[in-house]
Protein backbone atom coordinates (compact mmCIF):
# COMPACT_ATOMS: atom_id res chain seq x y z
CA UNK A 1 0.00 0.00 0.00
CA UNK A 2 0.77 3.55 -0.56
CA UNK A 3 2.50 4.37 3.07
CA UNK A 4 4.82 1.09 2.50
CA UNK A 5 6.24 1.72 -0.56
CA UNK A 6 9.12 3.73 0.69
CA UNK A 7 10.31 0.54 2.53
CA UNK A 8 10.42 -1.26 -0.64
CA UNK A 9 11.73 1.24 -3.22
CA UNK A 10 15.36 0.06 -2.69
CA UNK A 11 15.25 -3.78 -1.36
CA UNK A 12 17.14 -6.59 -3.03
CA UNK A 13 14.54 -8.73 -2.05
CA UNK A 14 10.13 -8.33 -1.27
CA UNK A 15 8.42 -11.49 0.06
CA UNK A 16 5.25 -12.44 1.54
CA UNK A 17 4.23 -15.06 4.14
CA UNK A 18 1.41 -17.69 3.36
CA UNK A 19 -0.36 -21.12 4.96
CA UNK A 20 -2.70 -23.00 4.23
CA UNK A 21 -5.69 -22.52 6.58
CA UNK A 22 -6.68 -26.55 5.96
CA UNK A 23 -4.48 -29.52 6.24
CA UNK A 24 -3.39 -30.94 3.00
CA UNK A 25 -3.75 -34.40 4.73
CA UNK A 26 -7.26 -34.01 5.22
CA UNK A 27 -8.86 -30.69 4.32
CA UNK A 28 -9.77 -30.05 7.85
CA UNK A 29 -9.23 -26.76 9.51
CA UNK A 30 -5.81 -26.24 11.20
CA UNK A 31 -6.45 -23.29 13.79
CA UNK A 32 -2.66 -23.57 14.42
CA UNK A 33 -1.77 -22.21 10.79
CA UNK A 34 -1.18 -18.44 11.60
CA UNK A 35 0.76 -19.29 14.93
CA UNK A 36 2.70 -21.35 12.81
CA UNK A 37 3.44 -19.07 10.12
CA UNK A 38 4.19 -16.15 12.50
CA UNK A 39 6.48 -18.69 14.03
CA UNK A 40 8.40 -19.21 10.98
CA UNK A 41 8.58 -15.75 10.57
CA UNK A 42 10.13 -15.59 13.78
CA UNK A 43 12.56 -18.09 12.81
CA UNK A 44 13.43 -16.22 9.41
CA UNK A 45 13.60 -12.82 11.47
CA UNK A 46 16.35 -14.39 13.85
CA UNK A 47 18.54 -16.08 11.11
CA UNK A 48 18.51 -12.57 9.15
CA UNK A 49 19.75 -10.81 12.17
CA UNK A 50 22.03 -12.82 12.92
CA UNK A 51 23.01 -12.85 9.86
CA UNK A 52 23.39 -9.01 9.71
CA UNK A 53 20.16 -8.52 7.14
CA UNK A 54 17.22 -6.56 8.18
CA UNK A 55 13.43 -7.40 7.44
CA UNK A 56 10.64 -4.97 7.96
CA UNK A 57 6.86 -6.61 8.12
CA UNK A 58 4.46 -5.22 6.45
CA UNK A 59 0.56 -5.96 6.92
CA UNK A 60 -0.45 -2.79 4.72
CA UNK A 61 -0.54 -4.67 1.14
CA UNK A 62 -3.67 -5.79 -1.47
CA UNK A 63 -4.14 -9.68 -0.48
CA UNK A 64 -5.97 -10.07 -3.42
CA UNK A 65 -3.71 -8.27 -5.73
CA UNK A 66 -0.94 -10.36 -4.50
CA UNK A 67 -2.50 -13.30 -4.97
CA UNK A 68 -3.07 -12.79 -8.26
CA UNK A 69 0.12 -11.21 -9.38
CA UNK A 70 2.23 -14.26 -7.79
CA UNK A 71 -0.24 -16.67 -9.33
CA UNK A 72 -0.76 -17.84 -5.20
CA UNK A 73 -3.31 -20.92 -5.65
CA UNK A 74 -6.67 -20.37 -3.98
CA UNK A 75 -5.91 -22.70 -1.06
CA UNK A 76 -3.18 -20.82 0.26
CA UNK A 77 -3.65 -17.31 2.44
CA UNK A 78 -1.34 -14.30 2.18
CA UNK A 79 -0.13 -13.29 5.72
CA UNK A 80 2.64 -10.35 5.98
CA UNK A 81 4.57 -9.02 2.92
CA UNK A 82 8.35 -8.20 4.36
CA UNK A 83 10.71 -6.94 2.81
CA UNK A 84 14.89 -7.96 3.48
CA UNK A 85 17.97 -5.85 3.31
CA UNK A 86 21.09 -4.62 4.57
CA UNK A 87 20.92 -1.87 6.99
CA UNK A 88 20.50 1.79 4.55
CA UNK A 89 20.73 5.11 5.89
CA UNK A 90 18.34 6.82 7.80
CA UNK A 91 18.50 10.25 5.98
CA UNK A 92 17.62 8.15 2.18
CA UNK A 93 13.89 8.22 3.92
CA UNK A 94 11.21 10.73 3.52
CA UNK A 95 10.96 12.89 6.93
CA UNK A 96 8.54 10.78 8.74
CA UNK A 97 9.74 7.84 8.30
CA UNK A 98 13.01 8.70 8.92
CA UNK A 99 12.13 9.91 12.19
CA UNK A 100 10.42 7.03 12.84
CA UNK A 101 13.42 4.63 11.71
CA UNK A 102 15.37 7.12 14.63
CA UNK A 103 12.66 6.54 17.68
CA UNK A 104 13.67 5.00 20.42
CA UNK A 105 12.05 1.57 20.30
CA UNK A 106 9.90 0.90 23.13
CA UNK A 107 8.44 -2.46 24.63
CA UNK A 108 5.56 -3.04 27.43
CA UNK A 109 6.50 -4.09 30.32
CA UNK A 110 6.06 -7.82 30.68
CA UNK A 111 3.78 -7.51 33.43
CA UNK A 112 1.76 -5.57 30.96
CA UNK A 113 1.68 -8.29 29.12
CA UNK A 114 2.00 -11.33 31.25
CA UNK A 115 -0.64 -12.46 33.75
CA UNK A 116 -0.44 -15.54 36.37
CA UNK A 117 -3.27 -17.66 37.31
CA UNK A 118 -5.84 -15.78 35.08
CA UNK A 119 -6.12 -13.82 32.54
CA UNK A 120 -5.77 -9.76 33.49
CA UNK A 121 -6.74 -6.89 30.77
C1 LIG B 1 2.50 -8.48 11.10
C2 LIG B 1 3.12 -7.11 11.07
C3 LIG B 1 2.62 -6.18 10.17
C4 LIG B 1 3.20 -4.91 10.10
N1 LIG B 1 2.73 -4.03 9.18
C5 LIG B 1 3.41 -2.88 8.96
C6 LIG B 1 3.09 -2.05 7.86
O1 LIG B 1 2.16 -2.31 7.06
N2 LIG B 1 3.83 -0.92 7.68
C7 LIG B 1 4.88 -0.60 8.51
O2 LIG B 1 5.54 0.40 8.26
N3 LIG B 1 5.19 -1.37 9.58
C8 LIG B 1 4.51 -2.50 9.81
N4 LIG B 1 4.86 -3.32 10.85
C9 LIG B 1 5.91 -2.88 11.80
C10 LIG B 1 7.31 -3.06 11.24
O3 LIG B 1 7.48 -4.29 10.56
C11 LIG B 1 8.38 -3.03 12.36
O4 LIG B 1 8.18 -4.07 13.25
C12 LIG B 1 8.33 -1.76 13.14
O5 LIG B 1 8.51 -0.69 12.25
C13 LIG B 1 9.41 -1.77 14.25
O6 LIG B 1 10.67 -1.73 13.64
P1 LIG B 1 11.91 -2.56 14.21
O7 LIG B 1 11.56 -4.00 13.96
O8 LIG B 1 13.06 -2.09 13.39
O9 LIG B 1 12.00 -2.22 15.65
C14 LIG B 1 4.28 -4.57 10.96
C15 LIG B 1 4.76 -5.51 11.87
C16 LIG B 1 4.19 -6.76 11.92
C17 LIG B 1 4.75 -7.77 12.89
Amino acid sequence: MEGNREWARNVPLIGISCTKLNFSLNGKPNKFALHDTGLAMGGLLAQATFMGIRVHQMGGYYPEKAKEFLKIPYEYETVAMFVMGYQGEADQLPAELKDRELMERVRKPLDEILARGSFKF
